[in-house]
């Protein structure tokens, strides 16, 4: 087995799970369709590493080595030889459907497709391979570099050898593996969604501004980030499309986004990533 890891994607999450890989001592290649989103998930890992060694929190030849692991490329072929590829582009059924089908054609056999999917059924992704039973979710929490939990979901066609190896990556990762049984959402997009879009219609009855709605979870119920805190660093533009997907999986008026957010998101207002969302960013979002 080689000991190299495909990231399909470098927007938000990719980043953080080249991040998190490249941290567990493996060869990273770091794949995406537009050239200057590689090269800036590349630099935004290099600052964030900058900044844990001026913080203390890591060793200058460790974040060096660790960056020297990650390669970046335009080359899906360059995956070719990974043990294990993880897919985190644009949440869309086609467009994972096409990636999981191509890069079942470059890598061998034993090669454990995963997706990074937050709502959409790993069933269904799976189901355009000619080996379904490679496929399988591996869901990371934003901020991927600084989130421990990943949710391990097999779909119906999932073999147990790929979840059981799959468990035993993500901890040797560093990472504490959940498994879920597919269900849209998983656990914790399931409920976050359902309170995140509460907490919008809250502010948009007028019944509390965003920041009291922040405070008050935070102080109240010991959360480390409020909702909308949440919802700028997710983006609203994945956080719109996340819910209405798992409105339609689930049959469920009740996780439709509230108009504010439809609006919000289309002016174009995405939070951290468009620097302007509940709250404004100076910092490029990088957190
Ligand atoms: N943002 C979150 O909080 C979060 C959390 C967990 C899971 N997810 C899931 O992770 C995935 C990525 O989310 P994100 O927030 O990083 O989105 P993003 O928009 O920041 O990044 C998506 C990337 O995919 C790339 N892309 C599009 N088509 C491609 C293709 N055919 N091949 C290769 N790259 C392609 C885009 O260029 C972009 O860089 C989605 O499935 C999302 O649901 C997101």
């Amino acid at each position: 087995m080689s000991d190299v890891i495909g990231v399909c994607g470098a927007g938000a999450m990719g980043s953080g799970i080249a991040q998190v890989c490249a941290r567990g001592n493996f060869e990273v290649r770091l794949y995406d369709v537009d050239r200057e989103t590689v090269t800036r998930a590349v630099e935004q890992i290099g600052q964030r590493l900058r900044r844990d060694v001026e913080k203390g929190r890591l060793d200058d030849a460790d974040a060096r080595s660790m960056l020297a692991r990650i390669t970046p490329t335009e080359d899906l072929d360059a995956l070719s030889d990974a043990m294990l590829v993880i897919e985190a582009v644009i949440e869309s059924m086609p467009v994972k459907q096409d990636v999981m089908a191509r890069l079942e054609a470059r890598c061998p056999p034993e090669t454990i497709l995963a997706s990074n999917t937050s709502t959409l059924s790993v069933t269904e992704i799976g189901s355009v391979l000619e080996d379904p039973g490679r496929c399988i979710g591996l869901h990371f929490f934003n901020p991927a570099h600084r989130m421990r939990l990943v949710e391990v979901v097999p779909g119906y066609d999932t073999r147990d050898d790929v979840v059981q190896r799959l468990i035993e990556l993500s901890t040797s990762l560093g990472l504490t593996p959940v498994r879920v049984n597919e269900s849209p959402g998983g656990i914790v997009s399931r409920l976050q969604l359902l309170v995140r879009n509460e907490a919008a219609r809250m502010v948009a009855e007028g019944v509390a501004t965003p920041e009291d709605i922040d405070k008050a979870m935070k102080l109240g119920s010991g959360w480390p980030l409020g909702p909308f805190e949440l919802i700028d660093l997710v983006g609203l533009d994945v956080h719109v499309v996340n819910s209405d997907s798992l409105s339609d999986e689930l049959g469920s008026e009740r996780y439709r986004p509230h108009a504010l957010l439809r609006k919000m998101y289309r002016a174009g207002h995405h939070g951290r990533k468009s620097g302007r969302g509940f709250y404004t960013y100076e910092d490029g979002g990088n957190a």
